[in-house]
């Protein structure tokens, strides 16, 4: 048997390599991979396989280890296999694409919507393609990685990109005023992802009429969470968006990005979104489970009513609101984040710790995501090592964790 492959890269290269993972050394940022064991069978995935529990995990709603989304996903596999042999264009786009396409705009409320390979491709491809020198964006200082690469692409086109503090509608009202082109998109998350916060969507409509600009709000980790179908923020707010970018990735348990909106805008973005274009169309037994994933949801409003519960249990401890399932726990220091999580991680809870360059220098935090399949115990248990459990008291086993 042969031995793993000769790997040196050139000396040039081998320095520079070394030189960039130093920097992240250096500031204790060099982040590694900690394999967690599978969803086990009978937990919903609340629990990796090893038991631990999962706090950690944007599927809200449980619906990746559903036994209807797991017989789904199975016999597609067996009937078709992987799929999808090449890209949505091409030959990727199956009738049970369009199914879900069209299931996707009914969900939103949408004329058309269009899938994409990820969350992260359907940012890129949406605000590429709605780029020019006659436009301007207006996106919130917090806004999600793929937004901000978005963007990036669209500076290439010569459109303007102002960024405006987080939350705040007067100063894109400004941005908006103030703009020197044609036309405006004011593009936000909608529940922002690090700090479970909601963005100030009526507020950001309103701006966003009175100066001639589409709103774009991205509702991945709203997507079945929020409003009474479970359509998103902007559903909970009662605000129309003009286009909704969306993943499959959270609370649908699968994988996937969606663009719901304007049948036109849609095909804009088919035919000049880059992600879309050039990348190979999500597998089928994906799309069988992502469709089974909303089906259950549909039928199971429950499923929202007790992630509500557990989000009302940890504001009742906390005292503060908790408008989504994810609960920052913003700690500042570095270490005391990594301390926090492994400790948790010691006694069977898995929460991440987010540290910059992911979220600004000095909050670093833990990111806590509730999900419908934690029991009422689950919740408790988190909360009485986070110091913050009926009695207040942690049995002293928690020390490591600084209290908030
Ligand atoms: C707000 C937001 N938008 C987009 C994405 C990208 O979605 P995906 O994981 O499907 O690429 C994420 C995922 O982390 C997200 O949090």
């Amino acid at each position: 048997m042969s031995g793993p492959k000769e790997t040196a890269l050139p000396a040039a290269w081998a320095n520079a390599v070394g030189e960039k993972l130093a920097t992240r050394d250096a500031g204790a940022q060099r982040r590694h991979l900690v394999p967690v064991p599978p969803g086990a069978p009978g937990t919903g995935g609340a629990r990796g396989a090893g038991g631990m529990r999962l706090f950690s995990s944007n599927d809200y709603l449980g619906l990746a280890g559903h036994p209807a989304v797991r017989e789904a996903v199975a016999e597609a596999a067996r009937e078709h296999g992987m799929g999808p042999r090449g890209a949505a264009l091409v030959c990727g786009h199956t009738t049970l694409h369009e199914t879900l396409a069209m299931r996707l705009a009914a969900l939103e409320g949408t004329e058309a919507a269009l899938l994409a390979p990820t969350g992260w491709a359907a940012n890129t491809a949406l605000l590429g393609a709605l780029a020019d020198a006659d436009v301007t964006f207006v996106s919130d200082a917090l806004n999600h990685a793929s937004i901000i690469d978005g963007l990036r692409m669209a500076r290439r086109t010569g459109a303007a990109v102002r960024v405006t503090p987080h939350g705040d509608a007067a100063a894109v009202e400004a941005a908006l005023a103030e703009r020197d082109t044609p036309r405006a998109v004011v593009v936000t998350d909608g529940v922002f992802s690090m700090d479970g916060d909601v963005a100030p969507l009526a507020a950001l409509r309103e701006a966003a009429d009175a100066h001639g600009a589409i709103l774009v709000v991205d509702e991945a980790h709203g997507t079945l969470v929020l409003g009474e179908t479970g359509a998103g923020a902007c559903e909970a707010a009662g605000v129309r968006a003009d286009v909704v970018v969306g993943t499959l990735s959270k609370a649908v348990g699968a994988m996937g990005g969606f663009v719901a909106g304007n049948r036109t805008l849609c095909d804009l973005v088919l035919n000049l979104g880059r992600a879309q274009i050039y990348s190979t169309a999500l597998p089928v037994p994906v799309v069988a489970g992502a469709l089974a994933a909303l089906d259950v949801a549909a039928r199971t409003p429950a499923l929202r009513e007790r992630l509500r519960a557990h989000q009302a249990r940890f504001a009742e401890a906390l005292g503060r609101p908790v408008p989504t399932p994810i609960v920052p726990w913003v700690l500042g220091d570095e270490d005391a984040a990594m301390g926090a999580a492994a400790s948790l991680r010691a006694a069977g809870m898995h929460v991440v710790a987010i540290r910059p360059p992911t979220v600004p220098e000095g909050t670093s935090r833990l990111r806590i995501t509730l999900s419908a399949v934690h029991t009422d115990a689950d919740v408790e248990d988190l909360l009485t090592a986070l110091g913050q459990g009926s009695t207040g008291d942690d049995g002293g086993h928690w020390s490591a964790i600084p209290r908030l």
